[in-house]
């Protein structure tokens, strides 16, 4: 890691009712914004920094990924985003997430090899599956199983092992896209189809998702490559809300399997990974390119809930430039297969729409990597409810290389973040007899009440109050 803690740049917080004034040291990364190092505000001033959606907030240093959302760049390890897509493949991007540098040819052939070796999952898992309800979301399934996966490899879940952390690396590669496919099939109620060598990565995804014993699937070079290439666009994110949750499972010393089953179920959700999914629906909702003007207005409403998924971006303050070469993808595989679908014409309008309209303008609302993926998605056949797999599939690279960048972090602390406590003032119990009951309220006949004042009466026969006044007589 490398240690940008040296520094003789500081910032002053001063306490304007006393006059006290701590100095901060500020940190300067390669790139970006710099930091200011507020662990000592605590101890030094007796006050916590407040930061709801830690929205200014670094929680790490980190050398994977770098985004600006103004330029709307994307570097992972220092390589742009547009030339990883364009040059490399998805298990070579893994490789450099993973180990800092592309490989060599040499590095690569071992590197795929051992992926390849890990693809199959123990037999258990299809037993473990049936578990589920026959028409379950995959997604529900893929974060239990994966969950579940730390029960079959007690061998190496040291997680202050090198070698085990490579290893559980691998296997989660590995594994992921044969758990992704056989988790769609069984909500499809079709046998799961078992990884073949021959196939590079994407294809035996789609072969594993596709095949059946009944015919021989020939899996589309077209569409393993931009499946290759949506890999790669999906792989890491920096300090996303998943990949957070993987870093905060992890500091507590979880092993990966868990750590990334929970960033899974934070990926699920429509603001973040499940807006791919949310895309399709709120297009379909929509239906015609005339109905448009009437949900962009909606969107605007803050009193309706209706959001423009897949736009806006925490980051992004520009077009997020995955989604720009997404949406290159889709155009090229419009003019190849031609149409993408009524709903392509929708996306396209609505983004035409949307950017020209005031209000997303001024907020810097742009299209994010999930508003044209589903389209792409669908035209490649994989159905809405894998769009948000598909999504943990790739981003499985992201959260391993952060949690083992985080597990052998130096600064590594459990994360424990803290609060403002605006809750009740301290008070004493009371016997529940003694509390007082809601005027009318029954069930007490006898029984003692007691107001807030600290006066009794007996309730009457019927359990009621006493029909002379509400309440204590001195009250
Ligand atoms: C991903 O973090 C990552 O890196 C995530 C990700 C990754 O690769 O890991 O990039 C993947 O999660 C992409 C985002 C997918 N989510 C969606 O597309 C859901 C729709 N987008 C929004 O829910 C929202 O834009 C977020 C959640 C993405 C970002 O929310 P922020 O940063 O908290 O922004 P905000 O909610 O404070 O919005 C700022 C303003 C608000 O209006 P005002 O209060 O200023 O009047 O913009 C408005 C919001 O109401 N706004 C939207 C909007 N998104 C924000 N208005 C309409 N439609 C939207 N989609």
């Amino acid at each position: 890691m490398n240690d940008q803690k040296t520094t003789k740049h500081t910032v002053t917080v001063t306490n304007n009712a006393t006059g006290q004034a701590l100095e901060l040291p500020v940190y300067t990364g390669t790139h970006g914004t710099p930091v200011v190092d507020t662990r000592s505000m605590h101890s030094k001033m007796g006050m916590f920094t407040y930061d709801p959606g830690f929205k200014s907030t670094a929680s790490c240093s980190s050398e994977i990924t770098y985004i600006d959302g103004d330029a709307g760049v994307l570097l992972y390890r220092g390589y742009p985003i547009e030339e990883l897509a364009e040059k490399s493949c998805y298990l070579e991007v893994c490789y450099l997430l993973l180990y800092g540098e592309l490989p060599t040819a040499t590095q690569f052939d071992e590197f795929r090899q051992m992926i390849t070796m890990h693809t199959m999952v123990n037999e258990g898992l299809k037993d473990f599956m049936r578990g589920f309800r026959h028409d379950a979301h995959p997604m529900s399934i893929l974060v239990g199983v994966v969950g579940a996966l730390g029960s079959f490899f007690h061998d190496s879940l040291d997680i202050h092992d090198p070698r085990h952390q490579e290893i559980s690396a691998h296997r989660l590669i590995a594994k992921m896209p044969t758990i992704a496919a056989a988790s769609f099939r069984y909500s499809r109620g079709e046998p799961p189809v078992y990884p073949r060598n021959k196939y590079c990565y994407a294809e035996n995804f789609l072969n594993m998702m596709f095949s059946y014993p009944t015919y021989k699937y020939e899996v589309d070079p077209d569409h393993s490559r931009v499946l290759d290439k949506l890999l790669i666009l999906h792989a890491d994110h920096e300090q996303n809300a998943s990949t957070s949750t993987v870093r905060l499972a992890g500091s507590s010393l979880a092993n990966p399997f868990a750590a990334i089953s929970a960033g899974i179920g934070a990926l699920w959700g429509p603001a973040h990974g499940g807006a791919n999914e949310a895309v399709i629906k709120m297009l379909e909702q929509i239906g015609h390119p005339r109905e448009i003007a009437r949900y962009v207005e909606r969107a605007k409403d803050k009193d309706d809930p209706f959001r423009l998924m897949g736009f806006g971006h925490r980051v992004y303050k520009n077009y997020d430039p995955r989604a720009k070469l997404i949406r290159i993808e889709a155009h090229a595989l419009l003019a190849k297969h031609g149409r993408l679908g009524p709903l392509f014409e929708t996306a396209l309008e609505l983004e035409r729409i949307a950017l020209e309209d005031e209000y997303f303008l001024e907020r810097k609302l742009y299209p994010n990597v999930d508003f044209y993926s589903g389209l792409i998605y669908r035209s490649i056949g994989i159905p809405t409810s894998m769009f948000t797999v598909l999504f943990a599939m790739a981003r499985t690279i992201g959260w391993i290389a952060q949690w083992k960048e985080m597990i052998n972090d130096p600064e590594r602390v459990i994360g424990r973040p803290r609060q403002l406590y605006v809750g009740p003032a301290q008070r004493s119990f009371h016997p529940r007899l003694e509390r007082g009951h809601i005027p009318g309220e029954t069930g007490c006949a006898g029984r003692k009440h007691r107001c807030s004042h600290g006066h009794e009466w007996p309730g009457d026969k019927n359990g009621q109050r006493k029909a002379k006044g509400e309440g204590c007589d001195d009250c």
